[in-house]
């Protein structure tokens, strides 16, 4: 019954007024949270956030202090056997053996979990070939890089195709390559049909593979919607100018500046202009519209324009724009959450 609700909301997670407290900090504060099944859902935020501890609780592995939690249509305290035959975790938490090898891994975990020594043999193997492991494979984990170590983790937990897996920062710590590998694997994930639970403290990230972002801070949603509707909260875009002749510049920029209604940045490069669409009425097609008539005045005053593009702002900008501070992790010289949880003990 609970089960049929999942699927007729089309949801694989549902929360309203989530809650954990520690002592006196209240590490996930309220949160109301709607991820489509199907797709790759991201939870952004920075060290503190929350983060971790809303999996956990998702993931029945922390019981909420309030509010309540669905997988699938599952109560996550009421029925979490069912959400656990459902779900898988990976991230800042142990999952493998470091001792055991990574095919000893897997065809450990397919032994666990059901499967013949034949089959389970043969699902390492593959999931070792995909990961790019295949190399690795007999060696004992405990001597495996950080990247390899993320892919061992990710093949063990889905071993057993789940229907919702989550990722806890999953590239936290990896070099560009290995979380490119990384995001290549969550993408094929998702191709077979599962649904994912992206935390991450990286905006390209969650920009990358997420097709709904939930930006959290101190325990709180602070805004959430299609990584679009995020950007546009912040602005409609930003439109980019290199002209031909840098002494038209000055013109240009007073020119864009009426034509935009716009700040107007003059960049280092002395051809090139940025300028900032404000959130007129809130769509990206306005500020399309704008672009396109401003680039035609420039082009009736004889300013000519070598190259153009719109852009809508980055996903650093909309953190920035949220919570005054940048969300890229240390920096920050101080970290005010440290303000927040004084106030709160006292
Ligand atoms: N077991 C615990 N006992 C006490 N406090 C905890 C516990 N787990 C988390 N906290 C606190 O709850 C808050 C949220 O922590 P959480 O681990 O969920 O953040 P996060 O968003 O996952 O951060 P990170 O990006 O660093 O992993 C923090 O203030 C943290 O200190
Ligand atoms: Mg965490």
């Amino acid at each position: 019954m609970s089960n049929q609700t999942g699927r007729s909301t089309g949801l694989a997670i549902e929360t309203a007024g989530l809650v954990k407290t520690f002592g006196a900090n209240r590490a996930v504060d309220g949160i109301d949270l709607s991820v489509p099944a199907g797709t790759v859902y991201g939870v952004l935020g920075p060290n503190g956030a929350g983060k971790t501890t809303a999996v956990k609780m998702l993931a029945t592995l922390l019981r909420p202090d309030g509010g309540e939690a669905h997988v699938f249509g599952h109560d996550v305290v009421r029925e979490a056997d069912a959400v656990r035959s459902r779900v898988s975790l990976t991230g800042q938490y142990a999952s493998v053996d470091e001792d055991l090898t990574g095919t000893e891994n897997l065809v450990l975990l397919g032994r666990l979990t059901g499967h013949s020594k034949r089959a389970s043999a043969q699902r390492a193997e593959q999931l070792l070939e995909a990961f790019g492991l295949t190399d690795a494979a007999p060696r004992q984990v405990k001597n495996y890089s950080g990247g390899m170590r993320r892919r061992i983790d990710i093949a063990a937990s889905i071993l057993n195709t789940p229907d919702l897996l989550f990722l806890d920062e999953p590239t936290t710590g990896l070099d560009p390559r290995s979380r490119n590998q990384v995001w290549d694997i969550v993408r094929a994930v998702v191709a077979q049909g599962t649904t994912v639970l992206l935390t991450t403290q990286y905006l390209d990230e969650a920009d990358q593979l997420s097709a709904r972002i939930a930006v959290i801070d101190q325990g709180k949603v602070i805004a959430e919607g299609t990584k679009g509707e995020l950007k546009s909260s912040v602005g409609a875009g930003a439109v980019h100018l290199r002209l031909r002749d840098a002494e038209q510049r000055p013109d240009a920029e007073e020119l864009l500046k009426g034509a935009l209604d716009a700040q107007v940045l003059l960049e280092a490069d002395p051809l090139a202009l940025t300028a900032r669409i404000a959130n007129g009425d809130g769509n990206g097609t306005a500020a399309a519209e704008k672009a396109s008539r401003a680039l035609a005045e420039l082009a009736r005053a004889g300013i000519t324009v070598d190259n153009f593009s719109l852009g809508q702002p980055s996903l650093d900008e909309v953190f920035l724009a949220l919570t005054d501070r940048p969300a890229t992790p240390g920096g920050t010289p101080t970290d005010p959450r440290d303000d927040a949880q004084e106030e709160a003990l006292a």
